[in-house]
């Protein structure tokens, strides 16, 4: 339904499931606390696993179809907002119909993984909205549900219609995408102006810049570079697309750094009590969010 191209079902979902695509990111960017603790990571070291294969083929493809006009095309259909409408608290329902095959038992759902890091965020005393940030941050992800390819929807984003940058995991992939050849996009800026700031720059399609899309009008703006740039690793992590950049960008870096180690670093086995924190969170949504969120 969702997209004009058709994709084998081998290149629509090359995860077993999303939480391969994280496990890998924290593989690349591990916890220096438990580092410190020395809590092994050794684990995930393991370059021989299965799930390694599987996420080099994600990026592969990610980096195959990502094109410019990919993503022009993703935009025009998903920022309408008009395939759903429901109550917020109906939206983590739907959320969690993504359920992940491989580990049932282990996996926490999607719900699990927005509280413990609206959680870890609050317990260290970040404002109101930033928890709200952490809660929401990944219903973007619905995307699966509307039937688009994992790598349409996770995996680090990147700027499309200009130069790719190495500091993107697995840059190797993009000589495979149409735009590589492309003389309109290959210049360091490519379409965009030196120093445009990321707010007139496409990213990569996925779940960032929709939930920023969709929470754009009730959320501070320090929160909303946090939605929208969060899978932005070569920025963020890798100091990469500085051309790009303005002033604003520079200066909101900060905020997105400061969410990223919440998103990464605050699962746990143990889920968090709901019925515990259930009317926090009720007054925190209704602070901010409309009764009904567009999908
Ligand atoms: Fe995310
Ligand atoms: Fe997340």
């Amino acid at each position: 339904m969702a997209t004009q191209h058709s994709f084998k079902p081998s290149e629509i979902n090359p995860l077993n499931s999303l939480d391969e695509w994280e496990d890998a990111v924290l593989n690349r960017y591990p916890d220096p606390d438990s580092i410190a603790k020395d809590k092994s990571t050794d684990a995930y070291r393991n370059y021989d696993t299965p799930e390694r294969d599987t996420v080099r083929e994600f990026y592969r493809l990610n980096h195959t179809y990502q094109t410019y006009d990919f993503v022009q095309e993703k935009r025009a259909h998903y920022l309408r907002f008009d395939k759903k409408e429901m109550p917020v608290w109906q939206a983590f329902d739907f959320l969690n119909q993504l359920v992940d095959d491989s580990d049932p038992d282990t996996d926490l759902d999607q719900f699990q993984h927005l509280l413990q890091t609206s959680e870890a965020i609050r317990a260290d005393g970040h404002p109101d909205w930033m928890v709200l940030v952490g809660l929401m941050h990944d219903m973007g992800k619905v995307l699966c549900l509307f039937g688009e390819p994992q790598w349409a929807v996770v995996g680090d984003t990147f700027p499309v219609g200009c130069a790719y940058s190495d500091k993107v995991v697995y840059p190797e992939f993009f000589k495979n995408n149409p735009d590589f050849t492309d003389q309109r996009f290959q210049s360091p800026t490519g379409v965009y102006e030196k120093g445009c700031g990321l707010r007139n720059v496409h990213m990569s399609w996925g779940h960032d810049e929709y939930v920023y899309q969709m929470m754009k009008d009730y959320l501070p703006e320090q929160g909303l570079y946090m939605l929208r740039y969060h899978s932005f690793y070569a920025w963020h992590r890798e100091g990469a697309y500085g051309e790009l950049l303005d002033d604003h960008d520079r200066d909101m870096l900060r905020w997105v750094k400061l969410f990223n180690p919440y998103d990464l670093y605050s699962k746990n086995p143990e889920p968090p009590d709901w019925k515990k924190l259930r009317p926090y969170y009720e007054d925190l949504v209704a602070k901010y969010l409309p009764a009904t969120l567009k999908f």
